[in-house]
């Protein structure tokens, strides 16, 4: 299903914007992980844009998987109920692991990713997140790498979507009803 015609987009993070925290999370994460080769997971889909600019700054030999959650579906709300639906391919046993994720809202999706992928006994496992919305956190989850932090407002652009549309807005936009 497509968004209505009405909605809105407002700009909340330019791409030019985006870029530079990127930069800035790639370069501290090159400095913890100087001497390693991690597994750098990404979460499908919406980590798929952040991913492919994060990397490329990464100074340090890394390999790349993906995992893919459901829990959302086409709705505004998360379920709670997570699922894998599409697993990595690598064993991350005795591994340096670094996920990445878009966006940390309520928590569940990435709770659960954590807890999944550390039952398979990684040598360590971290969590870079682009954005993280503290307003809507319903699941303690501790991130270590954060971009910025988001208002409670729904966000689409930059991988993230509504229903599937909007993932290639090379912006970060609030996603608004107008009145009209
Ligand atoms: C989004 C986003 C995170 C998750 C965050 O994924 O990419 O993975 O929701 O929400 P939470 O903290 O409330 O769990 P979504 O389930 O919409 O799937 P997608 O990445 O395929 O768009």
């Amino acid at each position: 299903m497509k968004t209505s015609p009405k909605s809105s987009l407002t700009v909340l993070r330019t791409g030019r914007e985006i870029s530079v925290v990127v930069a800035g999370l790639a370069d501290e994460i090159t400095r913890s992980y100087a001497g390693k080769c991690p597994l750098v997971i990404g979460v499908l889909k919406g980590a798929f844009v952040f991913m492919a600019d994060l990397v490329r700054h990464l100074n340090f030999p890394l390999e790349i998987d993906f995992i893919r959650l459901s829990s959302y579906g086409s709705g505004r709300e998360s379920s709670g109920k997570v699922k894998v639906i599409q697993d990595i391919r690598a064993s991350i046993k005795g591994r340096d692991v670094l996920v990445v994720e878009d966006i940390v809202d309520t928590g569940h999706s990435i709770s659960f990713l954590m807890e999944y992928l550390q039952k398979k006994g990684p040598a360590s496992l971290k969590l870079c997140c682009l954005m993280d919305k503290p307003l809507r956190r319903r699941v303690v989850v501790p991130i270590d790498y954060v971009g910025f932090t988001v208002p409670d407002k729904f966000l689409v652009g930059y991988g993230l979507d509504c229903a599937e549309e909007y993932r290639n807005l090379p912006d970060v936009c609030i996603l608004g009803e107008d009145s009209q």
